[in-house]
């Protein structure tokens, strides 16, 4: 296991069903993958990391259930035993929020190509922004390109996204079924092949976000 010099702390945030927790855990299995060690803070009183972890085979990495309040001395406590902390958090905002955005290296908030989703997405840009930190957007459960073009709706979406200020991630998370085929079989995007899809989209969004984290750091 790398021991990184510096623990990474990265916060999930978006509306209800953008794909938090599936990027929470997918995030979290190519940490693992990459040597690191790697826990997931489950803040979401639905709690479906939990729930995954319950039911996982062989996790690569540990998942803690927490009240939103107690995430950042969770955090201070989880730094000191891992290399990379994610929190999933819920899709409404908590007292606490503000404080889990303020703490957070990342947060990245996740969006379907919606009108509802984007409308939330600007809003958590927002509230990140005024923690003092520069949000990083991310579509997600999004039509795939074809030919190598983008769908319109992914398109609108960004044009949205950009006009208003936003940072958007320039690549996408494509709908595939194998996610929630994975995540009801108690694995993770690691568990598939690189040459995978699906794992390929992860693998670029961990990509960039740990390029963004050492050119901030
Ligand atoms: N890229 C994807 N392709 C296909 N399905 C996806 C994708 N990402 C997420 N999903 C599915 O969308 C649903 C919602 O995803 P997820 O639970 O990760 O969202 P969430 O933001 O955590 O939701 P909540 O706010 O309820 O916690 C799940 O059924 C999940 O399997
Ligand atoms: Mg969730």
């Amino acid at each position: 296991m790398i021991k990184t010099t510096k623990p990474i702390v990265l916060a999930l945030w978006g509306k209800g069903g953008a794909g938090k927790t599936t990027t929470g855990l997918a995030l979290a299995s190519l940490a693992a993958a990459a040597g690191r060690r790697a826990v997931v803070l489950d803040a979401d009183p639905q709690r479906s990391s939990s729930a995954w972890y319950q039911s996982s085979q062989m996790p690569l990495f540990a998942v803690h259930s927490t009240e939103v309040t107690s995430v950042p001395s969770l955090i201070e406590r989880a730094k000191l035993r891992y290399d990379m902390v994610i929190i999933d958090n819920p899709p409404a905002r908590y007292s606490g929020t503000d404080r889990i955005a303020h703490i957070a290296d990342i947060s990245l908030i996740v969006a379907r190509p919606n009108v509802f989703d984007l409308t939330l997405a600007l809003e958590w840009v927002g509230i990140v922004r005024r923690n003092g930190a520069d949000p990083l957007v991310a579509l997600t459960a999004a039509p795939p390109q074809r030919q190598g073009m983008m769908a319109p709706a992914v398109k609108a979406a960004r044009a949205r996204l950009t006009k208003a200020g936003a940072l958007v991630w320039s690549h996408q998370i494509t709908q595939r079924q194998i996610h929630p085929e994975l995540i009801a079989r108690g694995l993770s995007i690691a568990n598939l092949p690189e040459a995978a899809l699906a794992h390929e989209d992860y693998k670029r969004l961990w990509v960039s976000l740990c390029r963004r984290e050492e050119n901030n750091g």
